[in-house]
């Protein structure tokens, strides 16, 4: 059995080992003689995987005790009505860097007033505000804003100083680099990056905001019910719940976050170094912005576009056809992808360019 290596925007490549520690669990998990997919949500068996969970990753991204953390359904595009239905009360700020952070507004304005207060579509999103462009926007109910933009491959190298509370997407970011938690009232992600396979949001949210939100009429879309209820309001993802426990146990492994983060640093590096170089391929995004999961690139030449993407495939380099929208190339090189696959894809690039520059 060999493995390719997966540069998928998500459903993203997952850790070897978590995969293969869930195949020999499979049949029997803990004895139990069934899957952990078959038991009920209600037991000690899952009840242990879910409070795994939530500890190892409080763990990992040191959530303090202001915080809490709790799994919901409908992808990170649910919570875009989500937000604002539960904390747009006059107005809302959004800054747009990129397609998410724009779909994320789009949604808000049929809440209510979303006001766009910084956005980079004239640099056809290539860059992200510096911190000086952001006002201070105290009368705004919140901020919201998407500190890595998946499809253009922007991030923020910096966490926005304002005074209304902070809403952020970290849905392709998320345990890839320390954040401080503290400064944010309200942080989500969507499990199919560096958390597991979908069918999760993780949410981890500041208690005394999510007290004060507007009342719902979902209970099983409410923050707070979903909250008070553990995350099983009714039946949670559980085999996805399972999953990301294993993630979490493996990045625990791995030295945590901040170990993580030095070796994504260092395959971006790697990665940007050689497209630089290359005169052949080429990345748009202003250096300080590049991000360091989802590296976006085009060849000089388009016309050579379905041949590179054959060619990576026959390589055993996949999915790296950019987002459907933009077309060229993007590599996603999330947590789990190894350095050594960064180094097979960029060894790959050169013997393209080489061959047909
Ligand atoms: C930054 C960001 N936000 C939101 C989404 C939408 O996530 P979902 O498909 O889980 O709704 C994505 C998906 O790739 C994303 O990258």
């Amino acid at each position: 059995m060999s493995r390719s290596f997966n540069f998928c925007a998500g459903p993203a490549a997952l850790p070897t080992s978590v995969l293969e520690r869930a195949s020999a669990e499979m049949l029997d998990f803990k004895g139990s003689g069934m899957s952990i997919m078959e038991v009920t949500h209600r037991g000690e068996l899952f009840g242990e995987v879910l409070q795994s969970s939530k500890a190892r990753l409080k763990a990992l991204m040191n959530i303090p005790d202001t915080h809490d953390v709790f799994f919901m359904q409908g992808g990170a595009t649910a919570q875009f009505s989500l937000i604002p239905s539960h904390f747009l009360r006059s107005k809302a700020a959004y800054i747009t860097t990129g397609q998410w952070s724009q779909k994320a507004i789009q949604t808000a304005r049929a809440f209510g007033v979303a006001e766009e207060v910084y956005s980079s579509a004239d640099s056809s999103f290539c860059h992200a505000p510096e911190a000086a462009d952001i006002g201070s926007l105290d009368s705004f109910d919140y901020l919201h804003y998407t500190p890595n933009e998946t499809i253009g491959g922007v991030r923020f190298p910096y966490v926005p100083e304002v005074n209304a509370p902070l809403v952020a997407d970290f849905s392709s970011s998320i345990l890839s680099e320390t954040i401080d938690v503290s400064k944010f009232d309200f942080i989500y992600a969507g499990a199919q990056k560096n958390i597991g396979p979908a069918g999760i949001v993780v949410v981890i949210a500041r208690r005394s905001f999510i007290d004060n939100a507007l009342p719902q009429q979902t209970a099983v879309f409410e923050y707070s019910s979903v909250r008070d209820a553990d995350s099983m309001l009714n039946t949670p993802p559980t085999y996805s719940i399972y999953l990301a426990n294993l993630v979490f146990e493996w990045l625990l492994d791995q030295g945590g976050v901040e170990a993580i983060q030095r070796q994504n640093v260092r395959k971006a590096e790697l990665l940007y170094n050689a497209i630089d170089e290359s005169g052949f391929y080429s990345n748009p995004v202003q250096l300080k912005n590049r991000s360091l999961m989802n590296v976006p690139f085009v060849l000089r030449d388009s016309s050579l576009d379905s041949k590179f993407l054959e060619e990576a495939e026959r390589a055993r380099l996949c999915n790296l056809a950019g987002h459907r929208s933009v077309g060229g190339m993007r590599a996603s090189i999330y947590n789990a992808m190894p350095e050594e696959g960064v180094l097979a894809l960029i060894d790959f690039m050169h013997e393209f360019a080489k061959k047909h520059g």
